[in-house]
């Protein structure tokens, strides 16, 4: 187990993860790529940090770094993984999770770690009924007997909404819906009461009743439980109810971090302003806007321009430091920080969480 500097600092007991440097290369057709290009951040026990940005940004592969699971082309071996990932468990232990061995990875996944894809399907056992999946993990984790399992497998399919939990308990995956198998993985991850859930777009493809009570859920638990939370979303009305604060991902990089509040009144990078201006507002103290997209596109991996990654679309680019020099993520007014060699400037009315 590795001691943190944090531990030092003094704020460590609430800190459940933190993300230092964190860089991924992925083998692509004879080409490395870095799909995660030198990402810091943290979560703290009982918070809510959301990770937004447009498809391609490097969330999802952020993510699964995380949990160890990143795979090129079906070989763990085709990723390069750098930085550093510190992880406190419940005991309070920290470690690395990017030095332990497979064993001690396996025991975190699903005990201390657990994870919501954004898809379903991929990683439920389509031969094993879906109660029996819930069931395995609370026994692997709690160490209680099958059938106590059972109860709480079908406690935790009603908890997330699934209509007749007693027949679906012994179905398989394909019986059910899309929406349905989400609803199961969730039931899967919160089953086992981890100390950090990472949900990648977990109501993505659920209608909005369901969402609602599926976000519920996740609050309900993580306020019980003091679960950190790292919440992967495109929908910023789902960012507005969930997070405490935000980490804006572009072209493999964090070029803001903020506390929800002053993300919404005043972004201070310039690709943040952009994803507002794209986005219905959540807020219902504001008046409707037009919708106004970001010109051109995400660069693909392999054509990230030199100085801002974003600069080709920023509208606030000038001079020779945007166009050569690459920006760092730098400390920007209270708890934020911004990449930008021009952010814009922020104010906040200071009704902070
Ligand atoms: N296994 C892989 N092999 C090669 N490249 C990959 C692999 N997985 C992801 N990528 C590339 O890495 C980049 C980041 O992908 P990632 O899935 O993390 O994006 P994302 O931010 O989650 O997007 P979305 O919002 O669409 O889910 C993309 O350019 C993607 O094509
Ligand atoms: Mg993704």
């Amino acid at each position: 187990m590795i001691e943190t500097s944090e531990e030092h600092r003094g704020h460590a007991p609430s800190r459940v993860l933190e993300v230092c440097d964190l860089r991924v290369h992925l083998a692509h057709e004879e080409r490395e790529l870095e799909a995660v290009a030198g990402v810091s951040f943290h979560v703290d026990a009982g918070e809510t940090l959301a990770l937004v940005g447009e498809s391609g940004a490097g969330k999802s592969v952020t993510a699964l770094s995380i949990m160890r699971l990143v795979r090129a082309g079906g070989h763990t071996a085709a990723v390069r993984t750098s930085g550093h990932l510190r992880f406190r468990n419940e005991a309070g232990e920290t470690a690395d999770l990017l030095t332990l061995d497979d064993e001690a990875m396996r025991a975190v996944r699903g005990r201390s770690i657990a994870m919501i894809f954004q898809e379903p399907m991929t990683s439920l056992n389509p031969v094993l009924r879906v109660g029996d999946q819930i069931a395995e993990g609370i026994v692997a984790h709690d160490r209680i007997g099958w059938r106590a399992a059972s109860v709480r497998a079908l406690e935790m399919l009603e908890l997330v909404g699934i209509p007749d939990p007693r027949a679906r308990q012994r179905a398989f995956p394909h019986e059910l819906s899309g929406g349905m198998r989400q609803r199961v993985m969730i039931a899967i991850a919160l089953a086992c009461r981890p100390r950090l859930l990472i949900a990648d777009e977990p109501t993505t493809a659920l209608d909005v009743t369901i969402q609602g009570q599926v976000l519920d859920l996740i609050r309900r638990l993580q306020s019980e439980l003091r679960m950190a939370v790292l919440f992967i979303t495109h929908d910023l009305g789902v960012v507005a109810q969930m997070a405490d604060r935000v980490a804006v991902m572009y072209a493999g990089r964090i070029v803001e971090e903020a506390p929800v509040e002053a993300f919404f009144e005043s972004p201070a990078h310039p690709y943040s302003a952009g994803l507002l201006r794209s986005m219905p507002n959540p807020d219902p103290r504001r008046p409707a806007q037009a919708l106004q997209p970001i010109r051109g596109t995400v660069p693909s991996l392999d054509q990230v321009p030199p100085g801002c990654a974003f600069q080709p679309r920023c509208d606030r680019a000038a001079g020779e430091d945007c166009t050569q020099r690459r920006p760092v993520l730098e400390p920007f007014g209270e708890r934020r920080a911004v990449r930008c060699w021009r952010p814009h400037p922020v104010f906040t009315t200071g009704t902070g969480k």
